[in-house]
């Protein structure tokens, strides 16, 4: 439209996507009731809205962003890709951008910093665990993590009655995500996003949570000697031969509120799952790609699972792609001539897209380019020292700070840790009050989340903890004096 003034424009685009959008995971009533912020640049680690403002990516786009918005050689990649191949099927064909990328991705895979017993990778040398290969071999590609989970629940399930036991059920945590289909709701245990949908899902066994702030178990972490985790010891005893796997989320239960396990949480998990001989799901979905300061946070502990999953950060946060990785030893079980049906039957009309392959091969190149990894402990250490003051608010019940994951947990009252009335809604005014001053977050109910993508300067950190603390002050400060008919935007 010519002549249109960038304020009508952006007032004619909010009225459009009021009157035909239906936004994921958003109460839709309090976003009509809203002036929608419109995105339409990102620059680093900056998005512009249509009225020309700045915000940083606090969030680094839901938590897929690594190396900023419109770098040069992601954005390059796309364009090299898009003038030879947008897409063909993955289904009977393969391309030469799925091929290289499945193996950097087997070369980049976690291994076990513990000998045991299983069978070694075929391309095994003996010699310290740095040399090893892990035994994750197979990569299957498809559109999201909780694609990637359902492949992976699929996968686990399919092994096991490839090799003639019939295992119908899972382990999962409380206050687990793993995505929003039925399977990965299956396996999640957080009740604001699953317990609707209870009655569709599939029996699982469940563990506590390691939310220590809140210990399920009522226990200290300084003498619990996690016994939230030893409680898969008895679910195993009682019923592990039905058990198909053990479902987890390493370190940081993201979707819960960044709920960080104690130190040892994921080994211990991972020690028990192996004894009882069940296989262990291990969803990097949020964790992988430098998130926790390291590649994958599997590394932190030295574990190996048997299926490991990949999304978010895998294309740099560009375009979506994820990656199920599987051991030799459970692809093998699918072998067979096809009238024996153990193919593996799923995949869709996009699975292995080649423009979102070469961007993910182009995000492993920035990787290795910018030493980002190493980049990151300087950044990690800036950002608990800009956190600190925040540690003493009134309202701040805890702050819990894993890598460049961080979540600032709101409480009414920090002595008794009594939470805010849900319906003040004040994780949501944090978010709403730090965008004037030029940064977007997004709660996870009175969670504040920060996580920026790892390309943030150590002063853009700076800007945006000082944004949210003091958008803190105001939420927390207005929240006695809101209405409940106030509340509920979210
Ligand atoms: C651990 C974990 N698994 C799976 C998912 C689902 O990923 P997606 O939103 O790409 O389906 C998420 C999303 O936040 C996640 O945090």
């Amino acid at each position: 439209m010519t002549g249109e003034s960038a304020a009508d424009r952006t007032k004619r685009l909010a009225a459009l996507d009021q009157a035909h959008i239906w936004h994921p995971f958003t109460p839709m009533q309090g976003w009509m009731e809203d002036d929608p912020l419109i995105i339409e640049r990102g620059e680093g680690c900056e998005l512009i809205d249509t009225d020309g403002n700045r915000y940083l990516d606090g969030v680094s786009s839901l938590w897929v962003n690594v190396h900023g918005h419109g770098h040069p050689a992601l954005d390059a990649a796309i364009t090299a890709q898009l003038g030879r191949l947008a897409h063909s099927t993955f289904l009977g064909l393969t391309h030469p951008a799925a091929i290289e990328l499945a193996a950097r991705l087997v070369a980049l895979a976690p291994v076990s910093h513990v000998p045991d017993d299983r069978p070694a990778s075929t391309d095994d040398t003996p010699g310290p665990a740095s040399a090893r290969r892990s035994r994750l071999e197979r990569v299957f590609f498809s559109e999201n993590g909780a694609a990637s989970v359902e492949v992976a629940l699929k996968m686990a399930y399919s092994y096991w009655r490839h090799k003639g036991e019939e295992r119908p059920t899972f382990v999962r945590l409380e206050n687990a995500y793993h995505g929003d289909t039925i399977g990965a709701v299956s396996v999640g245990g957080i009740d604001r996003f699953h317990e609707t949908y209870r009655p569709l899902l599939f029996a699982t066994a469940s563990i506590p949570s390691p939310y220590c702030y809140r210990c399920p178990l009522d226990l200290s972490p300084a003498d619990c000697g996690l016994r939230c985790a030893d409680a898969l010891e008895d679910v195993l005893a009682r019923e592990g031969d039905r058990v198909a796997a053990v479902v987890i989320e390493p370190l940081v239960q993201g979707a819960a509120g960044i709920i960080t396990a104690p130190d040892g949480h994921l080994r211990r998990v991972a020690d028990i799952a192996r004894r009882h001989g069940v296989l262990l799901v291990v969803d990097e979905v949020a964790t992988g790609f430098g998130r926790t300061g390291k590649m994958f946070a599997c590394e932190h502990e030295g574990i190996e699972p048997d299926i490991l999953c990949l999304a978010k950060g895998l294309t740099g946060g560009y375009l979506p792609l994820s990656a199920t990785l599987a051991t030799s030893e459970i692809f093998d079980a699918f072998l067979a001539r096809p009238e024996e049906h153990r193919t593996l039957y799923h995949g869709h009309s996009y699975s292995g897209n080649p423009l979102c392959c070469a961007v993910a091969m182009a995000n492993l190149d920035v990787f290795e380019n910018e030493q980002t990894i190493a980049s990151l402990p300087a950044k990690i250490d800036a950002l608990a020292g800009a956190l600190k003051p925040l540690t003493d608010h009134p309202h701040v019940g805890e702050i819990r700070q894993r890598g460049l994951m961080v979540g600032i947990e709101l409480v009414a009252d920090r002595s008794t840790k009594e939470p805010f009335p849900e319906h003040l809604q004040v994780g949501a005014e944090v978010a709403k009050a730090t965008r004037p001053r030029g940064a977007i977050v997004r709660p996870l109910g009175d969670v504040v989340v920060l996580m920026p993508p790892l390309a943030m300067t150590e002063e853009e950190l700076a800007r945006l903890v000082a944004a949210t603390a003091t958008a803190i002050d105001e939420a927390t400060a207005a929240a006695p004096h809101r209405s409940p008919a106030e509340g509920g935007r979210g």
